[in-house]
């Protein structure tokens, strides 16, 4: 790799201990990778922010890194964290596990990586523009800046985010070259795509059979693709597959093949493979627990969530989750006081996955994405009913 001058100087520890360390881990990754060298990045969104997933040991690396005098030298912003940081209590995280989140929180934000803790950055404002690098580390929200916004970010770890955002630079390899960002698989998508959890089931598969290559959607109707169901379309694909970049015909701004359309494998994807997928991935009758928002929800689904539980009573528990910007905003709008007065929860900062459901009593929970769907069953022990948001409710 050729470094300029002044990444040599960070290198060599010219600036500090943790400046030297984070361009050491940049460097040994681009080595890896073959890259030629260090590209500037915009904006960095580092995972790795849950006690449940990085325990002790990550809780120690990101506070010796901080006590060294790390700086994120560009906008840099978190992941979700495992619990609600104002209202941890009444979801029932346990206060031992409440303690050690703090702490990482506090590491982070000596650090100076802005506690957003969303995966949906993309919902709050933070939108990289079409050609932009940057290095993000949460798979939907990679996908989503890759795909939807026509940003350019590799599939970043926790670490590697967090050293480009004290560094501002990335190792110039893989999603950031024009070559290999071509589209190797066609899926001709043969259903209607009418419901959320259609965009799920065809990500789940999708992202299954693209393996390591990028795969490029015909007939997902621009109509019902919304934001929100392109966001569940690329968490999915992120879950069952590696997929950090699709294209969908009409819908994402760039449209790139690796070869002629006719000469490419494609697949076709119909209603009743969408519905056995879905069938495939419930494994549970009644629940305990409802969460929407996987990926975090926008103000539209939490909205939708209110207007539908408004007035009445739950009998089981709810979480919207959601960022806490858009909680505000759904407060504003009494949102947030219509779920609440039906028993349900609107929960910021953190998400069904990366909270201890286990540890919390949950054994069912009921899920309409696809992402979450293929996760709680490994991550978090739980049986899952995957539907859509008006039977869940
Ligand atoms: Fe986000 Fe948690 Fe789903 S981090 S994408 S809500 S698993």
């Amino acid at each position: 790799m050729i470094l300029s001058r002044e990444e040599e100087r960070v290198l060599s520890g010219e600036e500090g201990e943790a400046r030297a360390k984070a361009m050491e881990i940049l460097c040994a990754v681009g080595k890896i990778y073959g890259a030629d060298g260090l590209l500037p990045v915009s904006s960095a969104q580092v995972s790795g922010v849950s006690y449940k997933t990085i325990g002790d040991a990550g809780l120690e690396f990101l506070a010796d890194f901080a006590a060294k005098g790390a700086k994120a030298a560009v906008p840099s912003f978190l992941n979700p964290a495992g619990m609600d940081r104002e209202n941890w209590k009444a979801m029932g995280v346990p206060p031992a596990f409440a303690e050690k989140q703090l702490e990482i929180l506090r590491a982070y934000g000596k650090m100076g990586v802005s506690a957003t803790c969303t995966c949906a950055p993309y919902l709050i404002g933070i939108r990289p523009r079409l050609g932009e690098h940057v290095a993000w580390s949460e798979s939907n929200a990679i996908s989503f800046a890759n795909s939807m916004l026509g940003a350019r970010t590799n599939r970043e770890s926790g670490v590697t985010a967090l050293a480009s955002a004290i560094t501002g630079k990335t190792p110039n390899f893989g999603l950031h070259l024009d070559e290999n960002r071509k589209a190797g698989l066609i899926v001709e998508v043969d259903a209607e795509m009418g419901r959320m959890t259609d965009f799920g089931a065809l990500g789940l598969i999708a992202g299954r059979e693209a393996k390591d290559r990028i795969p490029a959607f015909e007939g997902i109707p621009r109509k019902p693709a919304s934001e929100d169901r392109m966001k569940s379309l690329g968490a999915a694909m992120a879950a069952s597959g590696s997929v950090a970049l699709y294209y969908a015909k009409g819908i994402t701004p760039e449209w790139r093949l690796a070869g002629e359309p006719g000469k490419l494998e494609s697949i076709a994807v119909t209603k009743r493979e969408l519905e056995e997928e879905k069938a495939k991935m419930s494994s549970a009758d009644s629940v305990e627990l409802v969460t929407i928002g996987c990926p975090h929800a926008s103000l539209s689904e939490v909205r939708e969530v209110a207007g539908r539980v408004k007035g009445k009573k739950l009998k089981v528990s709810l979480w919207v989750c959601t960022s806490r910007e858009t909680k505000a905003e759904a407060e504003k709008l009494k949102y947030v006081k219509a779920i609440e007065e039906a028993g349900g929860l609107v929960v910021a900062d953190t998400c069904m996955v990366v909270a201890p459901l286990e540890e919390m009593g949950y054994k069912r929970t009921g899920v309409n994405s696809g992402k979450a769907a293929s996760y709680l069953p490994s991550f978090c022990g739980q049986k899952v009913r995957f539907s859509d948001v008006e039977e869940l409710l």
